[in-house]
């Protein structure tokens, strides 16, 4: 067997459920889940019919590189979204459907880095995304971590790390916006990371999931692709964007997202994903379409999500040391006591599950940036979100406040 395997961490979910084996929560209290970033929200019926009405295109093989409306569709939508000129995405060498970003985060290493290299690394933040550590350790590649924490509101001081790590650095991955800290890299952040990637000669893939999940409607987040342009490279040298229906438009089971950026660099993933075998189903692809050409139901998903952190930030206030997200639909509260026990003692108590911080990072010399944090996904109903609200109110009387 492949020995990198063996290197690959338990996923978060092994963990949390080993915590909480043998743990009896209360029987009168139903079960809330804050732990899954799994969207709860209704998925548009209209990207549903127009699945359901081409089931019999499965009759045919899809082609990887995707359907040429797709990338259209895909190519007209990333431009609007994020200020490039009309026709600057190529559709033809600039884009690429891929089966949800998971998919292709992972895939991307494998295409990228060059196990060869002397100690070929892959940067990350921490806590992250735990996709990115997979793809870099079986991409027989090194993770290293750039720690976010509240002391550097959550973005890491590139400029500041350690010259070595970049000359040794193939790939950086970045989250903007980030889970599970909602940060949202900005033009200044831009800039410096794409002098360093210049200067080291490494590829930047920048997860942007969340971006469709923001509270301003006049202030989406930035993208990477919008830097570039913004900095005057528009060509997208280097960079390379992730992006997914999933949780812009509560898909997460159709399993469908895009990569856009670099020419050459996705010439190069094509190739691969020649090989991954991993082609969108047709039926998948159409009902895409349908999906990125429509803003309404995206506008109406926002909208859910601001009524949840409206009503629970409310009913949080002054009992949790927790902040609102930039954008995403997290909350990264810090914990009176360690995480794990916080989350062990919330679902002893008040049978919520939450995600303890520490499993979404790794430990570092300045310690463990996920250690005193939980992370709250409002996935849940505006009712259930509510009522976890009330219940960690509760549950929090226990703690002093000068704890927190
Ligand atoms: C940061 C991040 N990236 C990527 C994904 C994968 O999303 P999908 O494969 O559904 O596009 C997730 C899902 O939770 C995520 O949190």
């Amino acid at each position: 067997m492949n020995p990198d395997l063996n290197h690959l961490h338990p996923y978060p979910f092994e963990k949390l459920a080993k915590l909480k084996a043998g743990v009896e929560p209360p029987e009168h209290l139903s079960h809330i889940a804050l732990s899954i970033g799994e969207p709860k929200h209704q998925p548009p019926a209209f990207v549903l019919d127009t699945l359901s009405q081409n089931l019999n295109r499965v009759a045919n093989y899809p082609a990887t590189k995707g359907l040429p409306e797709l990338r259209q569709s895909i190519a007209q939508w990333a431009e609007k979204r994020f200020a490039l000129s009309r026709g600057q995405l190529d559709p033809e060498t600039q884009v690429l459907p891929v089966n949800g970003t998971r998919e292709a985060l992972f895939a991307f290493a494998q295409a990228v880095v060059d196990r060869t290299a002397e100690q070929p690394l892959v940067v990350s933040p921490n806590p992250f995304y735990q996709i990115y550590e997979g793809a870099a350790l079986l991409a027989g590649a090194q993770p290293a971590f750039l720690n976010c924490t509240a002391d550097n509101h959550y973005i890491p001081d590139f400029a500041a790390v350690d010259p070595n790590i970049w000359k040794h650095c193939q790939l950086l991955y970045l989250c903007s916006p980030g889970n599970p800290t909602g940060a949202v890299l900005t033009l200044e952040h831009w800039r410096t990371l794409l002098a360093l990637a210049d200067e080291y000669d490494f590829v930047i893939a920048s997860d942007e999931c969340y971006s469709e999940l923001y509270f301003d409607e006049q202030a989406p987040p930035l993208g990477l692709l919008q830097a570039c342009t913004e900095l005057g490279r528009e060509d997208f040298s280097r960079c390379v964007v992730f992006h997914s229906l999933s949780k812009r438009s509560n898909l997460p089971g159709l399993r469908s997202g895009f990569v856009a950026g670099d020419a050459s660099i996705l010439a190069e993933f094509l190739r691969y994903r020649t090989y991954h075998g991993c082609a969108m189903p047709v039926p998948s692809q159409l009902a895409s379409i349908a999906a990125w050409e429509d803003e309404a139901h995206v506008r109406a998903n926002r909208d859910l999500y601001r009524q949840k952190f409206a009503a629970v930030l409310d009913i949080l206030d002054g009992c949790l040391d927790v902040a609102k997200p930039e954008a995403g639909f997290y909350l990264w509260p810090r914990t009176p006591v360690d995480s794990e026990t916080f989350a062990r003692e919330l679902f002893a108590q008040q049978n919520i599950t939450v995600l303890p911080g520490n499993y979404l990072a790794r430990d570092t010399e300045t310690g463990n940036p996920g250690d005193h944090h939980v992370r709250m996904a409002l996935v849940a109903s505006l009712d259930e979100c509510v009522e976890a609200a009330h219940r960690i109110n509760k549950f929090m009387a226990q703690y002093e406040v000068s704890a927190l």
